[in-house]
């Protein structure tokens, strides 16, 4: 089964972007360990980071072409602006978790919309880098 991870504006700043917000770790730090906890589990993973919409909508498309299964995305910035990434997974019909590293419920009033939550199979908040890993677990429960 194939998995792919999509991470959007500003996180390959991971690692030195507000570490009090989002912690030391990198985003290859996250990347790696996923990789290897994707080895284990048995699955296949495509991890893509992309500053720009456009390309993050394209990338949405093409996971139908590759068959990807489930996708975990973190929208970065575009969570609470963007309709396009969210028609995108409408239009591919591919389930995905919403990740965030940090509580955004606890932040910023803007930050507590999401356009990606009420069609999302799942949404971690505030679990720091280990959401991504949590967020695998539970993919690679529901295609087993
Ligand atoms: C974020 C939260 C967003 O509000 C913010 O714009 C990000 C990162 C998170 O992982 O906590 O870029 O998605």
């Amino acid at each position: 089964k194939k998995v792919l991870v999509i991470n959007g504006p500003n996180l390959n700043l991971l690692g030195t972007r507000e570490p009090h917000i989002y912690g030391a770790t990198t985003l290859a730090d996250v990347e790696n360990a996923l990789q290897a906890q994707a080895e284990q589990l048995g699955l296949a993973l495509d991890c893509f980071q992309s500053n720009h919409e456009g390309a993050i909508v394209d990338r949405i498309h093409q996971a139908r072409l590759d068959g990807v299964d489930f996708a975990i995305i973190n929208p970065g910035a575009y969570t609470h602006t963007s309709v396009a990434i969210r028609d995108a997974f409408a239009g591919v019909a591919i389930p995905f978790v919403e990740v965030h590293i940090s509580n955004v419920h606890k932040r910023e009033a803007f930050r507590h919309h999401s356009y990606l939550s009420d069609i999302a199979e799942a949404v971690m908040a505030g679990f720091g880098t280990m959401g991504y890993d949590l967020a695998l677990q539970f993919v690679a429960s529901r295609l087993r």
